[in-house]
């Protein structure tokens, strides 16, 4: 089976962009964890990321038919994109929200997600962890669905 791992914007500051609230290790770093993951659950990883709602929206789009389960951490569009949810919705693959943060404990404005009502699961606050957690969920997902 294979994931796509979408990341959204300014994640690929992740390790020098506020490291209080998102920690020290790099989107490489994250990368890597996901292919090591991937190679232990038997999943084929796609590890992406854009700043570009437009980009990412089209990604999407071959995602529809490339991929068997879609990992996102749309970042600030979560908050925001209407677009990005549609892309999602039309989307008939399991999808997993991750947020490195604990965005609940956090500025209000990050309490409310367009992405939360189709995901099968939100992971947040458990750092880069969070990224495994969901490939490991992924793994069963795929596994019972047969796909
Ligand atoms: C984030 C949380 C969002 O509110 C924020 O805009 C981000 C990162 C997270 O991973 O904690 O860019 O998605």
């Amino acid at each position: 089976a294979s994931v796509l791992v979408l990341n959204g914007p300014n994640l690929n500051l992740l390790g020098t962009r506020e490291p209080a609230i998102y920690g020290s290790e790099t989107l490489a770093d994250v990368a890597q964890r996901c292919a090591q993951a991937g190679e232990r659950l038997g999943l084929a990883i796609d590890f992406k990321q854009s700043n570009a709602e437009d980009r990412l929206i089209d990604w999407l789009h071959d995602a529809r038919t490339n991929v068997d389960g879609i990992v996102i951490n749309p970042a600030a569009y979560t908050h925001t994109s209407v677009a990005l949810a549609d892309a999602l919705t039309a989307i008939a693959k399991p999808v997993i929200e991750v947020h490195i943060s604990n965005v609940h404990k956090r500025e209000a404005f990050r309490h409310h997600s367009f992405v939360s009502p189709i995901a099968e699961a939100v992971i947040v606050g458990c750092g880069t962890q969070g990224y495994v957690l969901a490939l490991e969920r992924m793994a069963t997902l795929l596994k019972a669905g047969d796909r």
